[in-house]
């Protein structure tokens, strides 16, 4: 009797232990629970106070975007404005910039004379060097017309800026007069058929390198056009030795140099020891091609000065990072054949002859 009473005790004492084990645990779980809710309800409030905030910033930058609309709006009716301006001008610059027939037959004689008393070189290559090709007057009115730098576009780490005459772009009224009747009354007028004349005795193996001797006679006297661009050069400027797009058969440069620019600054002139052509339409250049080249001639940058030169001449220019002289301006036009002349006579070539033209022949179709 009494071990069952014992054994009833211990029984009572294991229950009430294992109670206790269960309430504390129970105990531990509640305040776990507790700990958690405080932590999710902390969590919730940062959250509420996160989004209150991008709600803020959201608000502010709706309010950004309205304000910079208008301000977008406000440009566009300006630049609608400044383009009604330059074209309006444009129409109406003939009223201005009446150009004096007097000055322009002296120019054209004056540039006349100038490339018939000059003398055509022949190493590296067919070439010609003029000085003072403009009547004074006439090369400061060029320089004074020049447009502004904003109106250039160009690439090469801001080295190579062109102002492309006859282009789309916004430009200076004055500017685009001024320029355009350049080209159109002296370069192409004027410039261009008297350095045809003066390489003529050299055009004709220029296109029998280039095509063969069958045609190159026809293609010396293909009816030709002249285009140019204003180049302007900073500090960094570099171009090795290369050829001009194979489309051009001259390349004119005037030089529009000021007082106190550097004579350095011209153009370098290579000899190379065999024979090569492009093998495309585009800008080619020698050294990437493993073609060796040396300077032969530097040409010095000089104001008023040109330099002209039958396109198998490789030349290239360097306007070094240390230069003092921070621009270097000059005037390019290239001499070509008209294209719908060109396509036609390069149908008459053997495939094979044709493949390096293949880009002006595909435009042709
Ligand atoms: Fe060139």
């Amino acid at each position: 009797m009494i071990r069952g009473a014992l054994g009833r005790l211990v029984g009572l004492e294991g229950l009430r232990a294992w109670v206790r084990g269960q309430t504390k645990a129970i105990h531990e779980d509640v305040t776990a629970a507790d700990k958690h809710a405080t932590a999710a309800v902390t969590l919730a409030k940062t959250l509420r106070k996160d989004l209150a905030r991008e709600e803020r910033k959201s608000q502010t930058l709706a309010a950004e975007v309205e304000r910079q609309h208008g301000q977008l709006a406000e440009v566009s009716a300006r630049l609608a404005r400044l383009e009604a301006l330059a074209k309006a001008n444009d129409q109406t610059s003939a009223l201005v910039f009446r150009s004096d027939p007097s000055d322009l037959a002296a120019t054209v004689r004056h540039v006349r004379l100038a490339i018939q008393n000059s003398v055509l070189e022949r190493e590296p290559g067919p070439h010609v060097i003029i000085d003072n090709i403009l009547p004074e007057a006439a090369y400061h009115r060029l320089l004074s017309a020049m447009p502004p730098l904003e109106f250039f576009d160009g690439g090469a780490e801001h080295t190579k800026l062109d102002f492309r005459l006859f282009g789309e772009g916004l430009a200076p009224t004055a500017s685009r007069v001024i320029w355009e009747a350049f080209e159109t009354e002296i370069v192409e007028e004027v410039l261009m058929p008297a350095l045809l004349d003066l390489f003529a005795p050299v055009l004709e193996a220029h296109y029998a390198h280039l095509i063969g001797p069958e045609l190159a006679a026809e293609a010396a006297q293909l009816p030709k056009r002249a285009s140019g661009r204003i180049m302007y050069r900073r500090p960094g400027f570099h171009q090795g030795a290369h050829l001009d797009p194979k489309r051009s058969l001259i390349t004119g440069l005037l030089y529009l140099a000021r007082p106190g620019d550097n004579p350095e600054y011209g153009t370098q002139l290579y000899s190379v020891d065999r024979s090569f052509t492009a093998p495309s339409m585009t800008t080619y250049y020698l050294e990437p091609d493993g073609v060796p080249c040396q300077v032969a001639k530097r040409v010095e940058y000089r104001p008023n000065r040109i330099l002209a030169f039958v396109n198998s001449v490789a030349h290239g220019a360097d306007f070094p990072e240390d230069a003092k002289q921070r621009e270097r301006y000059a005037y390019q036009f290239y001499v070509k054949p008209k294209d719908g002349a060109l396509v036609k006579l390069l149908r008459k070539l053997p495939a094979d002859k044709q493949e390096p033209w293949r880009a002006v022949l595909a435009s042709h179709r």
